[in-house]
């Protein structure tokens, strides 16, 4: 039995525990199946993130197809001049010019809702905040010391870091990272449009990161719909097997 609960929990998949900091995760709140939530994300991705990352794993042309993207559409506002809709989504940036120009490589996105989870994703999205001791004038809070300049900033205003001061037990006074507030309480609204627009880029980044998920889910239920109906029929014919049997 204990042999049986081990293997159990082997086979069991890894629900991820991104969140390696103690600051508290925003639900990402996304639907995959809200297709023009879908397309959103998809044009504010290849508007603002593929300047540096790209999604290797992805071709325009399912994506189109999948998200109902018509192809004037696509080539119009979601390609690059050159670019052919057979073409995956990668970018012109070389590996190395990334490294010069950020000191990291911006790292390929396909599958990193995967990695970080969509509450992650939608967290790190929104909590840039002011740090002019960094060299892009910004840190993070899901990501500290992070290589990535705040892309979107015109479109959420800025942030800055909030403490609150804590006495240890020794009875030192500490300040501790606790949020971000806004620095000029009038982008309220603009931070509440922002929310949307990661909100969307989010769910695009999840349909990437497995783009058949919700013909997966869709699946399983007219499996489980198969079974139900399936054991009617098989109880019935093991009644009948035994129905002559003494017992
Ligand atoms: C100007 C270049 C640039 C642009 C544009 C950019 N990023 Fe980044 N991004 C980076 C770099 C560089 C890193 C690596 C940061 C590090 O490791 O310190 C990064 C890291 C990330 C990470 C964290 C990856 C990890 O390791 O978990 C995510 C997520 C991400 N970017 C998403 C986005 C999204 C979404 C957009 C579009 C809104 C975007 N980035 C636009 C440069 C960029």
């Amino acid at each position: 039995m204990r042999r049986m609960i081990a293997v159990f929990a082997l086979l069991f998949p890894c629900i991820s525990f991104a969140n390696t900091g103690e600051l508290p995760l925003t639900p990402a709140n996304n639907d995959l199946r809200d297709r023009a939530s879908l397309q959103a994300g998809a044009k504010t991705f290849v508007n603002y993130c593929m300047g540096c990352h790209s999604a290797e794993y992805s071709r325009y042309q399912r994506v189109a197809d999948d998200l109902g993207i018509p192809e004037e559409v696509l080539k119009k506002n979601l390609m690059f001049a050159g670019d052919k809709v057979g073409e995956t989504m990668s970018i012109a940036m070389s590996k190395k010019d990334g490294q010069r120009w950020f000191g990291v490589i911006p790292p390929d996105l396909s599958v990193i809702s995967r990695a970080r989870g969509v509450d992650w994703l939608y967290t790190y999205l929104t909590s840039f905040y002011l740090d002019s001791s960094r060299p892009w004038g910004v840190n993070n809070l899901m990501f500290k010391d992070v290589g990535m300049p705040h892309v979107l900033w015109e479109q959420q205003g800025w942030q800055k870091p909030v403490f609150e001061k804590v006495t240890d037990a020794e009875g030192h006074s500490h300040e501790v990272l606790k949020g971000v507030a806004l620095v000029d309480e009038k982008d309220a609204k603009k931070a509440a449009d922002y929310r949307q627009t990661v909100r969307n880029l989010v769910n695009f980044l999840e349909y990437v990161g497995e783009p058949a998920k919700t013909v997966r889910q869709d699946l399983g239920w007219k499996v489980i719909l198969f079974l139900a109906i399936f054991f009617v029929f098989a109880y019935a014919l093991k009644k009948e097997y035994w129905a002559d049997i003494p017992h």
